[in-house]
């Protein structure tokens, strides 16, 4: 195999819904601190400041994921095309019925849609902090913190999915070999967290579970702080956006967590403080707790409490 051309994806940039409804995802993604506009029959979602189209949401019978969306180095597509051919698999220049990106486009051994953006991601924002008093230290003195906190600072940027799937290790070695993402983490018989892009990257921007089938589990937004968790999670709560999980710092890659019920039984979920990694990072397998302190433990977790796929089959 030539390494040299093995593509590789350069992170996610966003996926696709179907829902019932289109007015009922509008009021739910701009209360969670999305913005919202109209295209032709669908509707974009995207972090404030984003230029790329994080969430695209059309209209459809049922709540169903519509399709997974990645970055890839511009000039890279015909390489990729390459790649997924070799698997037999067709691929696209044009979007398939409500896909509505640009890119390269083909289905998985699974029948999702994946799109291949040509287009480098844009950096994450840099935001200004205010200092923390922390263990010992004064660094802040005779500064009135909670007044000058920013109480509507909204996500960040997208920063990760999780699917569900049947086959997930199958999975695992389809999405490793054609898109180059990177196994860094995994779940004993439950799943596989990966990264994607070179140097110091997100622990993860994309994982498998195990399923009977394909789904959207939860997709997860960057925000600046703890204290954006917070008033994202009481802004949801004063939108009422009631069943949530959370707050907690997770286990695998450590970041801070809350999530929110969306209103088709996955979830969204703010995050800050992920591990950041490089090349160096052994993968390594795990059975602990999915959070190392949160809310109270229930078996349920594995099942309908967080990861029911509620998704037709
Ligand atoms: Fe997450």
């Amino acid at each position: 195999m030539d390494i040299v051309n093995t593509p590789k994806v350069l992170g996610l940039n966003g996926f696709g819904l179907e829902v019932p409804d289109i007015a009922v995802a509008r009021k739910f993604y701009t209360a969670f601190g999305l913005q919202a506009e109209d295209r032709a029959e669908a509707l974009l979602l995207r972090s404030p400041g984003r230029t790329n189209d994080e969430i695209v949401v059309v209209k459809g019978a049922k709540k169903r994921m519509h399709h997974i969306s990645f970055y890839i180095p511009p000039g890279s597509q015909d390489a990729f095309a390459e790649k997924i051919q070799s698997y037999g698999l067709k691929t696209y220049d044009a979007a398939p019925p409500g896909g509505v990106r640009n890119g390269l486009w083909f289905q998985d051994p699974w029948g999702t849609w994946i799109n291949l953006n040509p287009c480098l991601p844009q950096p994450t924002p840099q935001v200004l902090l205010p200092a923390f008093n922390l263990g010992g230290r004064a660094d802040r003195v005779d500064v009135n913190l909670w007044q000058e906190l920013n109480k509507k600072r909204p996500p960040l940027r997208i920063g990760h999915m999780l699917i569900f799937t049947p086959d997930w290790e199958a999975a695992e070695a389809f999405f490793s070999d054609v898109l180059g993402l990177r196994p860094v983490d995994r779940v004993v018989g439950k799943g596989s967290f990966m990264a994607a892009g070179e140097g110091v990257v997100d622990h993860h921007c994309f994982v498998l579970m195990k399923s009977s089938h394909r789904g959207l589990q939860h997709a997860s937004f960057q925000v600046a702080s703890f204290d954006d968790i917070g008033f994202g999670a009481w802004n949801m709560r004063e939108a009422g956006y009631k069943e949530g999980f959370g707050p907690g710092r997770h286990a695998i890659a450590s970041n801070l967590f809350q999530y929110f019920r969306d209103p088709w039984g996955s979830w969204v979920e703010y995050y800050a403080d992920m591990d950041k990694i490089t090349e160096k990072w052994k993968c390594r397998d795990w059975s602990a707790l999915p959070y190392t302190w949160g809310p109270e433990w229930s078996p349920e977790f594995w099942s309908q409490q967080m990861n029911g796929n509620f998704e037709p089959a």
